[in-house]
């Protein structure tokens, strides 16, 4: 039999973060986690589309445990705001699925200046970790999972020069580049819990080809782009449903028997139950994991310092 939700174990007493959990795949996953038990925090930056989320999750499960942060992976004050709402309320999280995302935009910047793809898909999710770490921390073995795409094939490691793509953006190239940020910080955490000797775990999960609303967005956004438009046809027509694209993502956040490091999607790339996945494109990353942990922390002013965390808690 594949792996479903019925494999979930008994979440009663963890407390999980889910970015984006207002619609899409974030939605399911703070489903799929509510039901097995879990209080989760729905971090989402549209309140209305949030508010009828968690009236949905209600629908499925009534005696769901849940809560709604406002987040805007857009802006550094709002992450800022967002984690320390999260941290007054609760002294330990189990689970952290970093999964709010943009594709393929026109050039915009965020709140901060950064470019938007990069900026919301990695920095914010970056920050939010960092900030997030002591109560990540303080749980017995608590799981960050970051949702990256197939898309991370085609990206470039980030270029310390121009990260934000000045002069040279495309709207591909800038969606490439996050979702390749997202496996190399997600690799990145897990040689730094390993390296501090914690049982935190850093996975990576990624849906395949979704259904969601992230196609639709990104043809509106550019007016009707052609590749866009492409991939919304072949989502609308062929992919899953966000339940089920949500898998890989709960699958890697649940399992007990997945392990830090680890790559979870669907069997047969853009479809099929979640399986785990061999890591691929090693040459060069643990440069481009250094390059990145150097450009993130110098645009974010935000350091991600596992062991000054670990001794800061012990101290
Ligand atoms: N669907 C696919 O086929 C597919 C394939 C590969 C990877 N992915 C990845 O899966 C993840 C989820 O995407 P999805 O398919 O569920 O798309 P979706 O339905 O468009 O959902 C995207 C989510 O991200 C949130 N978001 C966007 N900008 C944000 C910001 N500045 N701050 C906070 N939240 C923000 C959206 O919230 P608002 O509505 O409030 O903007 C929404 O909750 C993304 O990381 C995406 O790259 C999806």
């Amino acid at each position: 039999m594949s792996w479903n939700t019925n494999d979930i174990p008994s979440l009663s007493g963890r407390t999980a973060v889910v970015t984006g959990a207002n619609g899409g795949l974030g939605l399911e996953t703070a489903r799929a986690l509510a039901g097995a038990g879990a209080h989760v925090v729905m971090a989402a930056r549209d309140q209305e589309k949030a508010a009828a989320a968690q009236q949905s999750i209600r629908e499925t499960h009534p005696s769901a445990s849940l809560e709604i942060v406002a987040l805007d992976l857009g802006s550094l004050a709002s992450v800022r705001e967002a984690a320390d709402r999260i941290l007054a309320a609760h002294d330990k999280i189990d689970i952290l699925v970093n999964n709010a995302g943009v594709m393929a935009l026109p050039q915009r910047k965020t709140a901060d200046g950064f470019e938007m793809q990069f900026g919301v898909n990695h920095l914010g999710h970056f920050a939010l970790t960092a900030h997030l770490l002591p109560a990540l921390l303080r749980a017995d073995a608590a799981r960050v999972v970051s949702v990256t795409s197939t898309a991370h094939h085609m990206g470039r490691a980030v270029d310390p020069k121009n990260p934000h793509l000045e002069g040279s953006y495309g709207e591909w190239k800038a969606y490439g580049q996050s979702k390749l940020a997202n496996f190399h910080f997600a690799v990145g955490l897990q040689r730094r819990f390993e390296a501090a000797g914690i049982a935190a775990a850093s996975l990576i999960a990624h849906p395949g080809l979704s259904d969601t609303d992230l196609q639709a967005t990104s043809v509106a956004e550019t007016e009707g782009g052609f590749v866009q438009r492409f991939f919304h046809g072949l989502a609308s027509s062929t992919g899953m449903t966000p339940a089920a694209g949500a898998l890989p993502q709960v699958r890697a956040a649940t399992d007990p028997s997945a392990k830090g490091g680890e790559f979870y999607a669907p069997r047969f790339v853009n479809n099929g139950p979640p399986v785990r996945r061999p890591i691929l494109r090693r040459i060069g990353l643990s440069k481009a994991i250094e390059t990145l942990w150097e450009v993130s922390e110098r645009e974010t002013g935000v350091t991600l310092d596992v062991e000054a965390a670990k001794r800061s808690l012990t101290s």
